[in-house]
């Protein structure tokens, strides 16, 4: 139950209400970036028409002959404008000047001429923040001849700074709000929903691999997704068939090792009865007796073998010192060396080379490559069993003169029940050796193949022996 929460994310925890809640992010980020500049401007164009209204109130002043009006119409006049004080300058005439009796002191003067845009951003934003102060403003008269300040206050300024702000804030959540849920929809129909598909079949997969039901429907998009959703279904059809081959053989292999134990004591039974045939009085059965039991004890071996490969694991290796020349002799003696003599069996290993491994299981394994090299070997020829050390790691190297490998063997090198080309052959002598020496932390490998012989050799890392063990006696 856990484990599904996890693997198909609620809508909170997923991609698409990430992506929605970044999109609103990164819209409000430009619209601050926008706002930034644009405030700024607001107030330069408030201040600008504010200038403006003042300069069209000075001009009523030439329409008199000493430039002056009476108390009156000059409050009118600054109270239309909304300043309480207007100073025109003109380069042909003198000052001309409206202005409230108890004009109210200055906080702040700003010249609109030529200001930089830094310097308004932060005018701006002062404004803002304080925003109730007196301040005097200088800028060009419309005609351009002279200059104009005015003497206003900075809360209308400010109140309609702000009024301008909520709306682009008002704007901006309408436009990020609107720009989040497009992009949340698109993600969504486009990756999070093929997403989403390619989980569950995931997930389906994961609790019944051989269910046909469970294998992702490939799509025709011709994007990354579509690409992920074809491996998928490649990968899953590869892990299904591997999946029920494994099944098959798996069936197959405990069925043949039901069959290999009750065959084996069948064969027990026979080869007592067979011992018995040897003391017989008929002349021919006892000359055939000792053939009939050669052929139980190979069926019989043939039995145990299979059946120690169907367990799952061999035995841990039981390591301890031992000389390897004996355990070579010991070897010859069960090949199956033929009895004319035409298999020389070369044991070149120095009597007083000992290694450090499971004796047992390194019998097996020479066995196994011994009994190949003979019953490779049709022609006369010999089996030189070599070792040699190399620091802390002992090699041994089974060569024969044989033919070499046969093609399908080679290529089936190691691998069960495939390699054998012999008749009469299981295909897993070499299996087993090699398992038994990596259980030693080292590689069985066919070093060398072709008409003039067959060499594997056994690598064992760390069975150089560190204690002289005893010396074989001779003979
Ligand atoms: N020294 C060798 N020279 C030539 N061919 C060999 C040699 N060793 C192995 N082979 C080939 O490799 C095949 C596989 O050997 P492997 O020991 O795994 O199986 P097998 O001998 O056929 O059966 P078994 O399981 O009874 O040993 C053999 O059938 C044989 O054809
Ligand atoms: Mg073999």
């Amino acid at each position: 139950m856990n484990g599904e929460r996890r693997a198909l994310p609620s809508w909170t925890t997923g991609l698409s209400s990430r992506l929605l809640v970044l999109t609103i992010f990164f819209v409000m980020l430009s619209e601050v970036l926008i706002y930034v500049p644009s405030i700024a401007r607001f107030r330069m164009t408030f201040l600008d028409a504010q200038l403006n209204s003042a300069f069209l109130a000075s001009l009523a002043l030439k329409a008199t002959p000493d430039y002056m009006v009476s108390a009156e119409l000059e409050g009118e006049l600054l109270k239309n404008a909304d300043v309480h004080m207007i100073v025109l300058k003109r380069p042909e005439f003198r000052t001309l000047m409206l202005g409230e009796e108890m004009p109210p002191t200055i906080d702040a003067t700003f010249d609109m001429r030529g200001a930089a845009p830094v310097g308004l951003i932060v005018d701006a934003f002062d404004a803002l923040l304080r925003g109730d102060r007196v301040i005097r403003v200088v800028g060009h008269v419309p005609d351009g001849a002279g200059f104009i300040e005015v003497v206003m206050d900075e809360a209308p300024l400010r109140a309609a700074m702000l009024a301008y702000s909520v709306n682009i804030l008002n704007l901006s959540i309408v436009i990020s709000l609107l720009t989040a849920s497009l992009v949340y929809l698109s993600l969504h129909i486009l990756m999070v929903r093929p997403m989403r598909r390619i989980t569950e079949s995931m997930v389906a997969f994961r609790k019944a691999p051989e269910a046909g039901s469970s294998v992702i429907a490939r799509s025709a998009r011709g994007d990354e997704i579509g690409t992920a959703e074809r491996e998928l279904a490649t990968m899953q059809g590869d892990l299904r068939a591997a999946l029920k081959q494994k099944t098959r053989l798996a069936a197959l292999g405990s069925a043949v090792s039901k069959i290999n134990h009750d065959l084996r004591n069948i064969l027990a039974t026979a080869h007592l009865v067979s011992d018995r045939l040897s003391g017989s009085d008929d002349p021919e059965v006892r000359r055939v007796t000792p053939t009939l039991i050669g052929a139980i004890d190979r069926a019989i071996g043939l039995c145990t073998q299979t059946l120690n490969f169907g367990r799952a694991e061999e035995s841990p290796p039981n390591r301890q010192p031992f000389m390897l020349a004996e355990l070579i002799d010991d070897v010859a003696a069960h090949v199956g060396l033929p009895p004319d003599g035409r298999v020389r069996w070369c044991n070149e290993v120095r009597d007083d080379f000992a290694v450090d491994a499971d004796r047992e299981q390194l019998f097996r394994v020479l066995l196994n490559l011994g009994r190949n090299a003979v019953e490779a070997m049709r022609a006369p020829g010999e089996v030189r069993i070599r070792a040699g050390t190399d620091g802390a790691d002992v090699a041994v190297e089974v060569a024969d003169t044989g033919p070499g490998l046969p093609e399908k063997s080679k290529e089936n090198l190691f691998q069960p029940f495939a390699g054998s080309a012999r008749a009469g052959g299981i295909g897993l002598g070499l299996v087993i050796a090699r398992e038994l020496v990596q259980a030693h932390g080292g590689d069985l490998a066919l070093a060398k193949s072709d008409a003039g012989g067959t060499t594997f050799r056994i690598h064992l890392p760390g069975a150089a022996a560190p204690v002289a063990v005893p010396a074989r006696q001779a003979g």
